[in-house]
């Protein structure tokens, strides 16, 4: 069966329907509280303006951070529903609780266009619980907001690679429909994946090959150059022999990485020089060395810019690019160059070369908007992270394929 989308359900008609969505409002937040990105929060909007325009009575479910089942405050969804209720021009209540009396409560006393988050769904155990009937029984009790002719729209795209009650089970129970978000990004990341125009340009960083080493190995297959960056190009620099001295290292993949270069050649692309530092820190000293140039005791934060130079001369030629993680630490200044040198590469080949470029979610499409780039000179700015790697990567997203059953 083909995956029914959100104008279908709109087309049937939802006023008066009470509608439960996911979405993904895993956002980053500071120490104080305060969202530092609130990318996802926007790209839910579309998704739940049509639906409150239609009339329908919206419950929202969303995850914030690993609360591990437990009820914890710094996990609350209270400055998601204020962000929220400041984007749509009016008030969206937040349950107390996840299924419970309090989310009964309110999801009974909506009327027409009004809309309403339960709490952190992962603050209930049986949210990411791998017993399936203890998942189908709370999957019940979410589906019974919606009453009885209520309908459930799947738009957390940056979640659909987790089965996971609110994501999975929840869509068994009630009609489900592919909100506008995860619709979207389903279409564009496919095309990355089964039809990339050539030259195709994978751009990975982040901090641990062993997150990536799937990724690595599927897309290395497809693309024409494979561009490493981030904490875990440490380790395929340990790999070619140099001393990484303090650098992020994962010593135990060193011979993983000693294959892939072997297998795959010219392929990977990897830094020429680096920026090191000799602390973790803001306002740490920098300075530009070669690859056995380390200072002993320093670390690499940044790639270098004769690396950031390579990197960018081979993602203007390209015609496809798909970038997931950063090049170096960004949220330091001093060390965000790489990652900008990227980013503005992409945007150059968007706009001069026709290329088709897609920033892979998380902290990539974090640093994005962080640094001040122009989020319009990319083709596609995924709000998944590990969701949009899975896609790419051809694996089953067990929320979008229930859709389909
Ligand atoms: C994400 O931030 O990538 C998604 O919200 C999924 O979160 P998770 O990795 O904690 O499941």
């Amino acid at each position: 069966m083909a995956t029914k989308t959100l104008q279908q359900l709109i087309d049937e008609g939802v006023d008066g329907r009470h509608v439960l969505v996911r979405s993904d409002f895993n956002v980053p937040l500071d120490d104080n509280g305060n969202i530092t990105d609130p990318g996802r929060i926007d790209a839910s909007l579309p998704t739940l303006k049509a639906l409150l325009d239609g009339g329908a009575k919206v419950i929202v479910m969303a995850h914030l951070g690993r609360p591990k089942g437990e009820v914890n405050p710094k996990f609350s969804l209270a400055p998601v529903a204020e962000a929220l209720s400041e984007r749509l021009g009016q008030f969206v209540a937040l349950a107390g609780d996840v299924s419970g009396e309090d989310a009964h409560e309110r999801a009974n006393g909506l009327t027409e266009g009004e809309i309403m988050l339960v709490e952190n769904v992962r603050f209930d155990p049986r949210e990411t619980s791998k017993d399936e009937a203890e998942r189908a029984q709370f999957a019940e009790e979410l589906a019974a907001l919606a009453a009885d002719d209520g309908a459930f729209v799947s738009d957390g795209f940056g979640v659909v690679h987790r089965a996971q009650t609110s994501v999975y089970d929840v869509a068994k129970k009630l009609p489900a429909y592919a909100g506008f978000l995860v619709e979207k990004e389903v279409e564009t990341l496919s095309k990355v994946k089964d039809v990339p125009e050539h030259p195709y340009v994978v751009v990975l960083g982040g901090s641990k090959v062993s997150d990536k080493l799937g990724v690595i190995e599927a897309l290395a297959e497809k693309a024409d150059k494979v561009i490493i960056g981030g904490g875990m190009c440490y380790t395929f620099l340990a790999a070619q022999g140099h001393n990484v001295q303090k650098s992020l290292l994962q010593e135990d993949m060193i011979d993983t990485c000693k294959e892939l270069m072997a297998k795959y050649g010219e392929k990977l692309l990897l830094p020429v020089d680096v920026a090191a530092a000799p602390e973790f820190a803001k306002d740490a000293e920098k300075k530009i060395v070669g690859l056995d140039e380390i200072p002993e005791g320093w670390m690499g934060l940044d790639i270098g810019p004769e690396t950031a130079k390579n990197y960018a001369d081979a993602i203007k030629d390209s015609k496809t690019v798909f970038w997931n993680g950063p090049m170096g630490v960004f949220e330091f200044p001093n060390f965000a160059d790489g990652t900008k040198a990227v980013a503005d590469a992409m945007i150059a080949a968007t706009k001069d070369n026709g290329s088709f470029t897609v920033v892979g979610g998380g902290d990539s499409a974090a640093s994005v908007r962080l640094l001040g780039l122009d989020e319009d000179g990319f083709s596609h700015i995924s709000t998944g992270g590990g969701a949009s790697l899975e896609l790419i990567e051809g694996k089953e997203l067990p929320g979008v394929s229930v859709l389909s059953k």
